[in-house]
C-alpha cells in the first residue's frame, strides 16, 4: 500500500510517500525557516502563502524521488490539526482534492499523534501500549499510547510548550530562531549548573508540565545582569542552565508518566526530541530504571510528512475515511 503523506501545520511544507506505513520511499521537506527567522517566530500569514507555493512541487518531488505517479497511489493522509489555519487548509485541500480526483481513500491525521507514529518508521518500534512523550514548538503532550486509534492524553502544559520556551528564551538572548537549535548549540560551550533556574510544577497536577516561569526567570536574570549576554563564557552558562532545567522538566514527567501507567516503554517524539542533552538525559535515566527508551532519528523527530503517511496508513487500514466535508482544527 503505497500512502502519499502531507504536512502544512506550521512552518515545513512537507511531502512523502510510505510503503506498507513502514518503510519510506522518499521524504520532501521544504522548511521556511528563513522567511521567518528575521521576526523571530513564524508569521501564520505568510507561512500559508509559502505553503500555497510550495505543496504543489514538494508533492510531485516527493513522487518523482519514490519513483512512482499518483496513479500508483493506494490513499492519502493529510494533516487535519493542531496547527496553523490558514497553514493546515493549504494541505487539506490538496489532498481532498487529490482523493477526489484519483478516487482514492484520505485519512485526516492528527499531527501529534503522526509525531508518535514516527517511530514505526524505525526498524524496533515499541510494543503497545507505551508512553508517549510529543515534545514541539507547540505542545508538550504526554500520551498513553494503546494502539494507533487509542492514544489516551494524560497531560500537557498549563502555559508554554518546551520548544516555545527555546523559542523565547533564545529571542530574550538574542540568539535567533529556531531557538532549539542555536540554544543547544551554545549550551555545549556552558555548565548546567551555573545559574540556578526554576523547575516549575504543579504540586496538585505532577504530570502537568509548565515552562513559563523557566522562561520569565531567565528573562529576569538578563535584564538585572545584562553583562551575562555579553561574555560568551556567561551566555554559554545560560543557554546550558535553561536546557538543564528543561530536560529535567520533561524526563521526570514522563517517568512519572511510566509509574502512573506501569508501562516500561517510553518514546519521546517532536521537534525538541533532537535536542542532543534531552536525549542523553533520557538515556541515562533509562539505563538507570530499566525501561526501555525510543527515540526517532533527528529527521523525523522535527516536522515531516512521512509520520503523517506512517500514521494515515494504520487509520485508513482500520477503515477510517476523511469526509470531503471535515474541516481543518487549530487546538487539541
Ligand atoms: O515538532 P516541530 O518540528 O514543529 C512543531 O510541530 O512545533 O518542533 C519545533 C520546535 C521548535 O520550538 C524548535 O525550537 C524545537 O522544536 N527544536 C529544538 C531542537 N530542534 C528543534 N529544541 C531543542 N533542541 C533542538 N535541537
Ligand atoms: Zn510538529
Amino acid at each position: 500500500m503505497l500512502i502519499l503523506g502531507l504536512e502544512t501545520s506550521c512552518d515545513e511544507t512537507a511531502a512523502a510517500v510510505v510503503a506498507d506505513g513502514r518503510r519510506i520511499l522518499s521524504n520532501v521537506v521544504a522548511t521556511q525557516f528563513e522567511l521567518h527567522a528575521q521576526y523571530g517566530g513564524v508569521v501564520p500569514e505568510i507561512a500559508a502563502r509559502r505553503h500555497l507555493e510550495n505543496i504543489l512541487p514538494v508533492t510531485q518531488a516527493a513522487l518523482d524521488q519514490a519513483g512512482i505517479t499518483l496513479a500508483d497511489l493506494d490513499g492519502l493522509a493529510v494533516t487535519q490539526g493542531p496547527g496553523l489555519i490558514g497553514a493546515l487548509v493549504i494541505g487539506m485541500a490538496v489532498g481532498k482534492a487529490l482523493a477526489y480526483t484519483l478516487k482514492k481513500p484520505l485519512a485526516g491525521v492528527h499531527h501529534l499523534q503522526a509525531h508518535i507514529a514516527a517511530i514505526f518508521l524505525t526498524d524496533s518500534p515499541p510494543a503497545f501500549p507505551f508512553v508517549g512523550l510529543v515534545v514541539s514548538g507547540g505542545h508538550t503532550n504526554l500520551y498513553h499510547v494503546k494502539s494507533f486509534q487509542d492514544m489516551e492524553l494524560m497531560s500537557r502544559t498549563r502555559d508554554d510548550a518546551a520548544g516555545e520556551a527555546f523559542d523565547k528564551v533564545a529571542k530574550v538572548m538574542g540568539l535567533g530562531y529556531p531557538g532549539g537549535v542555536v540554544i543547544e548549540a551554545l549550551a555545549t560551550q556552558g555548565r548546567p549548573e551555573a545559574y540556578p533556574l526554576p523547575r516549575p510544577r504543579i504540586p496538585e497536577e505532577p504530570l502537568t508540565f509548565s515552562f513559563s516561569g523557566l522562561k520569565t526567570a531567565v528573562a529576569y536574570l538578563v535584564k538585572r545582569h545584562p553583562e551575562i549576554l555579553a561574555e560568551p563564557h556567561s551566555r554559554a552558562d545560560l543557554a546550558a542552565s535553561f536546557q538543564e532545567a528543561v530536560v529535567e522538566c520533561l524526563v521526570s514527567r514522563a517517568w512519572l508518566a511510566l509509574e502512573a501507567t506501569g508501562s516500561t516503554r517510553l518514546l519521546v517524539a517532536g521537534g525538541v526530541a533532537a535536542n542532543g542533552r534531552l536525549r542523553q538525559a533520557l538515556k541515562e535515566q533509562a539505563q538507570a530504571t530499566g525501561m526501555e527508551l525510543f527515540l526517532p532519528p533527528l529527521h523525523l523527530c522535527t516536522d515531516n510528512a512521512a509520520m503523517v503517511a506512517a500514521l494515515g496508513y494504520q487509520l485508513l487500514k482500520q477503515g477510517e475515511r476523511l469526509p470531503l466535508s471535515a474541516d481543518v482544527f487549530s487546538r487539541g
